[in-house]
């Protein structure tokens, strides 16, 4: 993260305003500076649990004794980021770089809270959609011109070129409605890449050969114009504890409810007696496009609806963001 932040401060790329702190006392007064609302973030990875909004000062002490006195996320979070608290609509969109040339790839919006009405702990993603329709191709210009092609070029100058799957979570901001870069993952990400293998119609394995080749200069990309939702279903107790070996039937009904539906495998299983078993957190994908959200929605609930695992649950409300703006 404080690397992430460090190239954008030398590169001019917006993001929000933040300092980096070792010392519990000095990253308390900073707050104290500052006021609430205000993010504090571990330095490293900690499983999607290292980012706190805090609300109140308290709540930002709090995470800060966490991560720098206790040191709950160990070395990940023995460095930490206080952040300015950004208000507006976050998306992610997604670039292919081969070094030295970024071809976008397409945007994408999930939903990270467990439950309905975005509540409860956060998740790996509990479904995506793509497009984002807040992602309009004036503010997709803006996110290649600002972030993503001065970040590549920063790399190469930096000496250390950057070959692979850009994913940029991006805040749109509510005042001024300009991107901001909040962090970057080099993934597809998981659920995004489902909504966009089910959109993009170009030969996947060849466009990530000419990454690696250096050649994406001369690529371009076709994508289906419709949308695409995956609905994920997880085993009860999921990001907590959950049982294992639990049995899922009737995907075979469930892939039948359209053409347009498809499930990916996250967590699963044949157990002895050939039965598909749970043995995930999240653990299937099920995925469908349509012409509008509305229809991929109607799909993707459709099959959800279809399969049988009553260990299973999923989210009644995806999509609430994008029908919004529909
Ligand atoms: N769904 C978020 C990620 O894969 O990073």
């Amino acid at each position: 993260m404080d690397f992430m932040k460090k190239l954008c401060d030398k590169y001019n790329i917006p993001t929000a305003k933040y300092q980096t702190f070792t010392d519990a006392a000095e990253a308390k007064k900073y707050v104290k500076h500052e006021g609430a609302p205000i993010v504090v973030k571990a330095d490293g990875l900690a499983a999607g649990k290292g980012v706190v909004v805090a609300m109140t000062l308290d709540e930002a002490f709090e995470a800060i004794d966490s991560m720098l006195v206790e040191g709950s996320f160990g070395s990940a979070g023995s460095r930490v980021i206080i952040e300015e608290f950004l208000e507006g609509e976050e998306a992610s969109f997604f670039a292919l770089v081969d070094g030295e040339n970024a071809l976008p790839l397409e945007s994408a919006q999930d939903h990270k809270r467990v439950g309905d009405g975005d509540v409860g702990p956060n998740t790996g993603g509990m479904s995506a959609y793509s497009p984002a329709p807040i992602v309009t191709d004036e503010l997709k210009r803006m996110v290649m011109e600002n972030l993503i092609i001065p970040t590549v070029k920063g790399m190469a100058a930096e000496g250390c070129k950057f070959v692979g799957v850009l994913y940029a979570g991006l805040m749109i901001e509510k005042k001024s409605g300009l991107p901001k870069l909040i962090e970057y993952n080099v993934r597809f990400g998981d659920p995004e890449c489902q909504v966009l293998m089910m959109r993009l119609e170009s030969d996947l394995a060849q466009v990530l050969l000419s990454a690696c080749q250096g050649e994406l200069r001369n690529v371009s990309l076709s994508w289906s114009s419709k949308m695409a939702m995956v609905v994920v279903m997880a085993s009860q107790g999921y990001p907590e504890s959950y049982m294992k070996g639990t049995v899922i039937k009737n995907l075979d009904k469930a892939e039948q409810v359209s053409p347009a539906v498809k499930i990916f495998h996250a967590g699963t299983a044949l157990d002895g007696d050939g039965n598909l078993v749970a043995v995930g957190g999240r653990v299937l994908g099920v995925t469908a496009k349509g012409k509008d959200i509305e229809e991929a929605r109607e799909r993707a609930y459709d099959a959800v609806d279809a399969v049988d695992w009553p260990e299973g649950f999923f989210r009644r409300d995806i999509g609430w963001r994008a029908l919004r703006h529909s």
